[in-house]
């Protein structure tokens, strides 16, 4: 091989490099494109060079990078199989023209500067991601006679392949990003419509109060003081202000103050700058800056520790804090929910709680009622739940037999409508049917009482608690019709009235 083309191989070698590089390292795909042109141009006194692609939205090919283009060049649109770029993209093979001068064909749209000058020779190599063409690198040189162009094709082939690699990379991201964007838009929807007052179940007069105090408050940046015991929705309550207020929009962040130990509750909260502490790679927004714009939803917020305690009062005070190790304060537009089922008067007198911060977040106080206080709700909110999980877990119970409402009614939910959320779920997980019974509802509820059996059954007290709900369904489907009721359990009146009497069914409550 003469030396001459052995020192121009190493120096086509090394653009490569070069080409990969640059592909790899712009911020964006049209810059890579850019800086790869610039640095063919380095190389054999290139006249100018382009990239074109296709846009597959209007199937033509448009110049997305190029270098000693005019503007008019710039701006040229060309169809599939138009031209020689045209065709180079449809044929997906290479075209040389050594001389633009003697080619009728060759479309002189993309106008190059300094054209008048001299004659030139175009190459054009097409670029391809797996199989499909998406658009060709075109580079005019200075008409020489005796130059090697095939040598040139088989060099700009190898860069239009890591271009295109460059390209499907590029698209790949882009549809993910569309995609999670898409996806961020549609759960925004479905969270939206989840914390929507509509799902917020319960008719109850303690609740329609919470409704009014909740419509009152929602479109103010109030800071709000969720009270009520564990389980009683108080997140739920929460969501419902955020998602009715003009930060609707923006972030909802929750912060859950006694499941994070003291040492990261304010670096979670604050974040922090880098080399704060060890380990302190780069710095950490926290969850204040996370909610910028949007609400910082602060649950358990009697356990916090009391260090703790005074920065939120400062943040509350000042709407302005600092990231830990850092100097700079900290500027946020954040709502803030506070949320407990602590005794906080008690917590005060103890000296565990502020007062001053208690004061602060106490500027609008929702108390959440326990659901022994909304007896009424609790059917509701027991129907609610079954169609929830008989879609969730994909079977057909479709109602609640009147034994077991009588036992939901008289239980006394210690852990209140996440309790009813349990044994509800758990119902239609070891129903068998279509109607849960009261044989599915957990053991807790299971009280001689309410009942009319003991915890732990025999035989003969599970198969008369069953024979009972069988009774007592079929009187409620035939509005306390006897004679119905023992046709649709193929069984006869006299039997029926007999167990009846045994069970001590009321028949008139189904009478309607
Ligand atoms: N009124 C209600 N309507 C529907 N679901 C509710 C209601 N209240 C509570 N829940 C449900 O009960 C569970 C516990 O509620 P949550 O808001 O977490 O209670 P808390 O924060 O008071 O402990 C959640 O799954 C919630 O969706
Ligand atoms: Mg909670």
């Amino acid at each position: 091989m003469p030396k001459e083309r052995l020192s121009q191989d190493a120096a086509r070698l090394k653009t490569l490099a070069e080409v990969n590089e640059a592909l790899a390292g712009a911020s964006s795909l049209r810059a890579a494109l850019q800086r790869v042109l610039q640095l063919l141009d380095r190389r054999d006194s290139v006249v100018c060079s382009s990239i074109t692609l296709l846009n597959p939205d209007t199937n033509l090919l448009h110049v997305e990078a190029s270098e000693g283009l005019t503007p008019d060049g710039q701006s040229a649109r060309y169809k599939i199989g138009e031209g020689v770029t045209g065709r180079v993209v449809e044929s997906s093979k290479p075209v040389i023209v050594p001389r633009a001068s003697k080619e009728p064909m060759f479309l002189n749209r993309a106008r190059r500067k300094n054209l008048e000058r001299k004659d030139i020779s175009f190459i054009c190599v097409p670029i391809r991601t797996l199989k499909d063409p998406v658009g060709a690198i075109s580079i005019d040189l200075p008409f020489e006679t005796g130059r090697d162009y095939q040598g040139y094709v088989r060099f700009l082939a190898v860069a239009a392949s890591m271009i295109a690699q460059a390209i499907r990379v590029n698209h790949l991201v882009d549809a993910e990003r569309k995609r999670l964007a898409d996806e961020n838009v549609h759960l925004r929807g479905e969270l939206q419509q989840r914390y929507d007052f509509a799902n917020i179940v319960g008719t109850s007069r303690p609740m329609r109060e919470v409704y009014a105090q909740v419509s009152q408050v929602a479109g103010a940046n109030t800071t709000v003081l969720v009270r009520g015991e564990s389980g009683t929705g108080k997140e739920l309550i929460a969501h419902a202000i955020h998602y009715n207020s003009k930060r609707a929009k923006k972030p909802f962040v929750k912060v859950s103050c006694a499941a994070l130990p003291d040492s990261l509750i304010e670096s979670e909260l604050f974040g922090y700058e880098k080399g704060a502490f060890t380990g302190a790679q780069s710095r950490k927004k926290g969850r204040f800056e996370l909610a910028e714009g949007g609400t910082l939803f602060l649950d358990e917020i009697g356990d916090l520790n009391p260090s703790t305690q005074i920065k939120l009062l400062r943040v509350l005070q000042e709407r302005e804090f600092e990231r830990l190790g850092g100097t700079q304060p900290v500027k946020v537009d954040v709502r803030l929910i506070a949320a407990t089922n602590a005794d906080v008067e008690g917590a005060m007198a103890a000296g565990t709680f502020r007062e001053d911060l208690h004061y602060r977040l106490n500027v609008f106080a929702i108390f959440v009622p326990p659901l022994r206080e909304r007896k009424t709700d609790v059917l509701l909110l027991a129907d609610h739940f079954l169609e929830r999980y008989a879609i969730d877990h994909g079977n057909s119970v479709k109602r609640i037999s009147t034994p077991a409402i009588d036992m939901l009614m008289s239980y006394h939910w210690p852990g209140n409508v996440r309790e009813l959320e349990n044994a509800i779920e758990r119902a239609v997980l070891v129903c068998d049917g279509s109607v849960i019974h009261s044989h599915d509802l957990p053991p807790s509820l299971q009280t001689g009482e309410a009942s009319g059996t003991v915890m732990s059954q025999s035989l003969g007290d599970a198969v008369e608690a069953y024979e009972k709900d069988l009774i007592a369904d079929a009187l409620k489907s035939t509005r306390g019709n006897r004679v119905r009721a023992a046709t649709l359990l193929q069984s006869t009146e006299r039997i029926i009235s007999y167990k009846v009497k045994k069970y001590g069914i009321d028949c008139s409550r189904y009478r309607d």
